[in-house]
């Protein structure tokens, strides 16, 4: 592969530390250990004073802009959030409403939960997943849930939460491998068309 792959992790994370930003870091560690990254995190509790006044992109500040970009730019997300109310943040999902709709086609994302309560896992296939359908996104397989309970000091401890997020990155690693080596070609493509 020509250059390191571009690894944005999204957390939606409101609080610090946060179990979201915990697992999104772990997810994206996994992956590094694996491909040369550029690594970067992007943690939306940080951002939400700027984030959540603004209606229009051109209202929001550098800070915010320049993780948007990020996003946009990115070989591959992880993207986790905690679950309020049986969905994704609004904050969240205001965060993504900025991000241009073409800019995540057939980009992988790995998908990833934090909640409070067990009943609540589905939110990754039924919240999460057609969120980025709509944007046309490589969603990955194999989405990683966790509960408070998983954690200790803000770091993954239950050995099956562990297991799960190492099986997850495993299943995701042959299609980031080969987006990120087809990307050189589709974007000649594109600019030829
Ligand atoms: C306003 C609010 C709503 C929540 N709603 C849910 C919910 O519907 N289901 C659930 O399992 N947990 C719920 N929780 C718990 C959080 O999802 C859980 O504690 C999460 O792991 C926090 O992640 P963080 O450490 O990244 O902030 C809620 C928490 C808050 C503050």
């Amino acid at each position: 592969m020509s250059r390191p792959l571009r690894l944005v992790a999204v957390s939606g994370g409101l609080q610090r530390p946060s179990k979201s930003a915990a697992l999104a870091e772990h997810l994206s560690d996994l992956i590094a250990d694996e491909i040369p990254c550029e690594q970067r995190l992007v943690e939306l509790g940080q951002l939400a004073p700027q984030l959540a006044g603004a209606v229009w992109r051109s209202q929001l500040p550098g800070t915010v802009e320049r993780e948007l970009a990020a996003v946009e730019q990115a070989d591959v997300l992880v993207v986790a959030t905690p679950v309020f109310r049986g969905a994704y943040t609004g904050l969240f999902k205001h965060f993504f409403d900025f991000v241009h709709q073409d800019a995540l086609i057939d980009k992988p994302v790995l998908l990833a939960a934090t909640g409070g309560s067990e009943r609540h896992a589905l939110v990754i296939d039924h919240q999460l997943r057609p969120l980025f359908s709509f944007f046309q996104a490589r969603t990955l397989p194999l989405g990683v849930y966790a509960t408070d309970k998983d954690f200790v000091d803000y770091r993954l401890h239950d050995e099956a939460l562990i297991q799960r997020a190492a099986l997850a990155v495993q299943r995701a690693l042959p299609l980031v491998e080969l987006m990120h080596r087809a990307r050189p070609c589709l974007a000649e493509e594109m600019a030829a068309a």
